[in-house]
């Protein structure tokens, strides 16, 4: 075997969320990057179906350790945390509430983050975070959002508990960077879709009401193939040199929401859509947050014109900054990707 990073093959690596759909293809990278020495943290609940098949299928990973826990206990954290000198930390909250996103995403974060300055041996902690902690709200519509972009300041107003859970995430890893030298890197991934993902995006549209109502049009999907994502991600930890630095995740050659929905309906099946123009849409979502708060909250404002511009403004985007500092380029073309994604619904018609 090729070996990538030889001097880097003996550290202890911890893997969080390594049974979920981004994880499993984290683990699978390190092996076939060499590495063996890890330990994946998953919960007692944790379907850990396809991990183990990864780990069957490479003869080094029965040397990988599974290790059960929940990121809420500190003493699991420290378990987990022990002699681990790169951390991937990929676990977060998914919930509904604000509450539980924050707990399993800021809270999870910095019982891990203690554990690994406490009882590990620190090299780099790779927070995966996302594209929901960006507010385009001020930006022009195909604008460019790169890292440099402003982070959302109201995630209450925008009704979205998982972007509030990622931006708390983000502030604990800066604020132990800066107060106790974390060395970490923040990764932000696009829209990231392939085997295992079996929905459209939200960017595409929504199916609320009866019928699905598309209103992505034109705009570019900020998609990343997942075995691309899972490969910055691994490189997130190895390149000497990122500390404190965050970056995009996103492919080239990226489709817009039509081209996606086209494909989509052609391989999976057919339903009727309306596409929604923008300004039809800001306007029903300004309508609804009004209403929404002039009813005191009866009507839950789901649909305001902060998540509007998030999801159906349209922006552009681009990979080069992860390209010149990470070296990374998607492996997997776009054209690869869009028939490995649509391959798991033949699959299922078998
Ligand atoms: N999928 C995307 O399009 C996308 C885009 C941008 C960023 N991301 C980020 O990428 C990361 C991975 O996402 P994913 O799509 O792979 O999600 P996923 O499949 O739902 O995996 C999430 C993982 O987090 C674990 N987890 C949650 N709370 C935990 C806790 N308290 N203790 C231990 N483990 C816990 C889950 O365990 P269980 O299996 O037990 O629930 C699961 O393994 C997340 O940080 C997400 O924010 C994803």
């Amino acid at each position: 075997m090729n070996l990538k990073y030889p001097s880097m093959q003996a550290e202890l690596i911890l893997v969080t969320g390594s049974n979920g759909f981004i994880g499993t293809k984290v683990v699978e990278t390190l092996l076939a990057y060499g590495f063996s020495n890890l330990r994946c943290f998953v919960r007692p609940s944790s379907q850990t179906g396809r991990l183990e098949e990864v780990l069957r299928k490479t003869p080094s990973g029965k040397n990988v350790q599974i290790i059960t826990g929940d990121l809420l206990s500190q003493d699991d954290c420290a378990r987990a945390t022990k002699d681990i000198s790169i951390v991937y930390h990929l676990a977060a909250g998914f919930d509904k509430s604000f509450a539980g996103a924050f707990m399993n995403s800021a809270l999870a974060t910095r019982n891990l983050v203690e554990g690994f300055l406490k009882y590990g041996i620190p090299k780099r902690f790779v927070n995966v975070s996302s594209f929901a902690v960006y507010s385009n709200l001020h930006l022009k519509r195909r604008g460019l959002l790169d890292e440099s972009c402003s982070l959302e300041d109201a995630p209450q107003e925008r009704y979205d508990a998982y972007g509030f859970g990622k931006l708390k995430q983000e502030e604990v890893i800066r604020e132990y960077g800066k107060n106790r030298g974390l060395s970490y890197v923040i990764l932000r991934p696009g829209a990231v879709f392939g085997p295992g993902k079996r929905d459209l995006s939200g960017r595409v549209g929504i199916d609320t009401f009866g019928f699905f109502m598309h209103f992505g049009g034109s705009n570019q999907l900020p998609l990343t193939f997942v075995d691309n994502c899972a490969e910055a991600i691994v490189l997130a930890g190895l390149v000497p040199g990122l500390d404190g630095e965050t970056f995009n995740v996103v492919d080239d050659d990226l489709l817009t929401s039509r081209e996606f929905l086209k494909a989509y309906k052609k391989k999976v099946k057919w339903f009727f859509s309306v596409w929604i123009p923008y300004p039809l849409a800001y306007g029903l979502c300004f309508l609804w947050e009004k209403y929404s708060q002039w009813s005191k909250g009866q009507l839950p404002p789901a649909f305001n014109v902060r998540r509007c511009a998030a999801d159906w403004k349209g922006n552009s985007y681009t990979n080069q900054k992860i390209r010149q500092s990470l070296g990374w380029k998607p492996r997997v073309s776009m054209e690869q990707a869009m028939t490995s994604f649509m391959s798991q619904f033949e699959l299922r018609v078998k």
